[in-house]
């Protein structure tokens, strides 16, 4: 029998789970859906499927995937768990055995379980690569799932020559198609190392190199540009000593330094270059790209990181996002990552037009309050283009902060030829009072206009993390 959800304020209000899978193959629209416009949107995020087991994190629910099918001006749309090993052992014994955030604090027979799962919860991404919809989880193989239904595949492993996990942020390259992707302590829970791979267009796995951190650290994102791959080390260190006495297996530790290991593509461990960077935190790259030597990257940058505890336990809660710019000389043999806040306004999951990712480019997207600051929920009520030519930035609020929630926008070209932003900006808003969601389609160099068409559903997705487009 389900139990009612604990008192945490990740499985309340627009973070309370669903409790269903369904389809709705006709919703209603206001507005008109561009008839160009056809593929599937897809939303992630934890959904625990139970009341959880011990001290919940945001970072713990299972994976549930929301499907939005867009084509002939109609939106249809799918929902579904991940049936993930963790799913179906947890709906078998039908509660929570599981806190698959700390497991030693898992039901003692399923602790072994745990530390060789290999499917994970399937709850934070998804990326359309060589005919294949995976949903990632950064701490896990990829699962893999049918693009239209949903209907769970299995765990994927490029053919057997995947060993370790897969980062929730693979970066496709739009010149070469090649699929980018790494996996931090690959070797081993709380091991100091990143293994990186590459597969081509057609998905086959080629590439594999193995580097050694300075530390264990958790890295939730990279960067790749057209001549270079960085890996962000900040001090979010993980700890198998503190897992075991009951204290934060990943925690903030300010007193170590930050390095950023910047690779040239075609080069291999050896030829990495580890660059100091203050103690900063950044969860989400926008983008990168190098000209001669000097790289520059922007990303959504912490003062510290949000929602992890110091060794302590002790969380705190003003950690804000801001766009900021950063700039790496690789020619001057003391480089060091120069960093500067390019943008007043609060932001976070920025994105950018695909077809410009790895090289220079003006415009990107970003989730962001309406009012610029977010007031105590913490949630985002509007979307953002940020114009790095201007330093400006044009944004929409779906509502009032108390009222209106979203989340990562998604940009889609028009055409494959069409120029840099001419296309559409897709995001899922909720009417936090109604408790309802709707897709939004706008006009990404027209966002101010408001939306183009509003497809609806009759619940709300619960707040998730990303997302991402399949074309038809
Ligand atoms: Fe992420």
């Amino acid at each position: 029998m389900a139990r009612p959800m604990p008192d945490n304020p990740f499985l309340q209000g627009i973070f309370s789970p669903l409790q269903m899978e369904c389809d709705a193959p006709d919703l209603i629209i206001e507005g008109e859906v561009p008839g160009d416009l056809r593929g599937s949107f897809y939303r992630n995020g934890p959904n625990p499927h139970y009341a959880p087991r011990g001290e919940h994190h945001l970072f713990g629910g299972d994976g549930m995937t929301h499907a939005f099918h867009i084509a002939h001006g109609k939106v249809g749309y799918t929902n579904r768990w991940i049936r993930t090993a963790k799913f179906k052992l947890e709906a078998e014994l039908e509660r929570s055995a599981i806190n698959p955030m700390n497991p030693f604090d898992s039901e003692e027979e399923y602790v072994e379980f745990v530390l060789t799962d290999k499917e994970g919860l399937a709850n934070t991404a998804c990326v359309w690569h060589a005919g294949k919809l995976l949903i990632l989880e950064e701490g896990h193989f990829p699962y893999q799932v049918d693009p239209h239904t949903l209907a769970s595949i299995g765990s994927y492993d490029f053919d057997g020559k995947l060993t370790t996990a897969m980062t929730a942020h693979p970066k496709v390259d739009p010149v070469t198609g090649e699929l980018i992707f790494f996996a931090y302590m690959s070797q081993g829970p709380f091991e100091s190392d990143i293994s990186l791979y590459k597969a081509d267009k057609e998905g086959v796995l080629t590439t594999s190199h193995l580097i050694k951190t300075p530390y264990p650290a958790m890295v939730h994102d990279f960067v790749v540009t057209r001549n270079y791959i960085l890996f962000p080390i900040f001090p979010l260190t993980g700890s198998l000593e503190r897992a075991m006495q009951g204290q934060p297996p990943f925690a903030w530790e300010p007193q170590m330094s930050s390095f950023i290991g910047v690779m040239p593509r075609d080069g291999g461990a050896d030829s990495l270059r580890w660059i100091e960077c203050d103690n900063i935190f950044v969860f989400h790259w926008m983008n990168g790209y190098d000209d001669d030597g000097v790289i520059t990257s922007h990303q959504c940058q912490f003062q510290h990181p949000p929602l992890f505890p110091d060794v302590d336990g002790n969380i705190t809660t003003d950690a804000k996002p801001y766009l900021s710019r950063w700039r790496i000389d690789m020619n001057d043999p003391n480089a060091r990552v120069v960093h500067e806040l390019i943008d007043e306004n609060e932001s976070e999951f920025p994105q950018v037009d695909p077809r410009y990712a790895m090289s220079e480019y003006r415009y990107g997207f970003y989730a962001t309050p309406g009012s610029g600051t977010a007031g105590a929920s913490g949630m985002y009520n509007a979307v953002g283009r940020y114009d790095h030519q201007t330093g400006s930035s044009v944004r929409y609020a779906f509502g009032d902060a108390d009222s209106a929630a979203t989340s990562e926008p998604i940009f889609v070209p028009k055409s494959d030829d069409a120029r840099e932003g001419e296309g559409y900006l897709l995001a899922v808003a909720t009417d936090t009072l109604a408790n309802r969601s709707r897709l939004v389609i706008m006009d990404a160099e027209n966002l101010s206009d408001g939306p183009l068409a509003q497809a609806y559903l009759n619940h709300k997705v619960p707040v998730g993390f990303h997302g991402g487009w399949r074309p038809a």
